[in-house]
């Protein structure tokens, strides 16, 4: 492991085996390490080969060398120097085109002539790197006044704008996607003729024995009026639908029987029958309701 070329190898290898382990195996959405931490193990095993392997073949090579015998040892030397030169000469020559400075052998020739208490001053030229950073924030200087000054592309406000709006839909989408995630405390009056059409479809099933088929009462109480036993507007009438009314007096909860969205359906239903005329109007049970959507329960 004594040159750079075996310590790139090495640490080369290593990566590629790190690699290689995480994406062989097969472990969903997490990182593979963090599911099988036994990988690990492997990979250090893997790497102390790699290291081995690396320091053998360096042995080998001294032990070959000392066969040489000295004329031989000199043609090895000179040929190592020569490959030496080599290597890395590309990244050798960007380096020194990037920063462009001058061999101190040469700075005789960039020499200013003014002194000041010895110190003297070189006219060097100025690092192409940095040089190349400077146009570039002049492109972008350039493009940045057009894009947002000239022809108005958008600043905060319209990119918050834009987010909200996104985000918006993204809730949207994600309620109706999960419709029967709503409970007594978060459901809404749902207004859609589709939501109340599939309410009026399970009263008619479950509920217009107890409640009359328009909602005028029997066994149980009248759901057009204002007056309420259990609570009015839609939080309170999804909770009694849900939980069920006080015990023995015949409403059971229906939520083992309806899924949430189901609930309050018919709980839009029964609020949109308020004000309606049925046949053979039950009298007014319970308080006049003046709560809005607030939850009693
Ligand atoms: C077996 C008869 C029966 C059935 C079926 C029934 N209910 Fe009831 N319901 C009652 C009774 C009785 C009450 C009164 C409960 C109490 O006083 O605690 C009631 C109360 C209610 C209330 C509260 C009324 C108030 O004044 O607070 C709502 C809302 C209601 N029912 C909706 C429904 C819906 C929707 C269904 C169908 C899913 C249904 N009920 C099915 C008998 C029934």
């Amino acid at each position: 492991m004594k040159t750079t070329a075996s310590l790139l190898r090495a640490i080369g290898l290593s990566i590629l085996g790190f690699f290689i382990l995480q994406f062989s195996v097969d472990s969903g959405e997490e990182w593979a390490y963090g599911k099988y931490p036994v990988l690990w193990l492997i990979l250090g095993v893997f790497i102390l080969f790699v290291v081995a392997a690396e320091m053998a073949v360096a042995a080998l090579h001294r032990i070959l060398y000392e066969t040489l015998d000295e004329k031989q040892k000199e043609s090895y030397h000179l040929a190592e120097a020569k490959r030496k030169e080599k290597q890395f000469a590309w990244i050798k020559r960007k380096y020194a085109a990037l920063v462009d400075t001058k061999p101190m052998a040469k700075e005789e020739e960039i020499l200013l002539d003014h002194e000041y208490d010895g110190i003297r001053e070189l006219d060097n030229n100025l690092p192409p790197w940095w040089k190349y950073l400077f146009y570039a924030t002049i492109v972008f200087a350039g493009w940045y006044l057009v894009y947002y000054e000239i022809m108005g592309g958008p600043n905060q406000y319209d990119e918050y704008e834009s987010e909200v709006a996104a985000a918006e839909i993204a809730i949207a989408k994600f309620k109706a996607e999960n419709k029967d995630l709503v409970d007594a405390s978060s459901v809404e009056l749902l207004e859609d003729p589709a939501d109340l059409k599939a309410g009026k479809a399970i009263y008619d099933q479950s509920c217009l024995a107890c409640h009359a088929a328009d909602g005028g009462g029997g066994i149980g109480p009248n759901l057009t009026d204002e007056y309420w036993i259990l609570g009015g507007g839609i939080k309170n009438v999804y909770h009694t639908i849900s939980e069920g009314g006080r015990s023995g007096k015949g409403m059971v909860p229906w939520k083992d029987e309806l899924k949430p969205n189901e609930i309050a359906q018919v709980a839009s239903y029964v609020i949109s029958l308020q004000g309606t005329e049925p046949a053979d109007p039950k009298e007014p049970q319970g308080d006049k309701w003046d709560g809005g959507d607030e939850l009693i329960h």
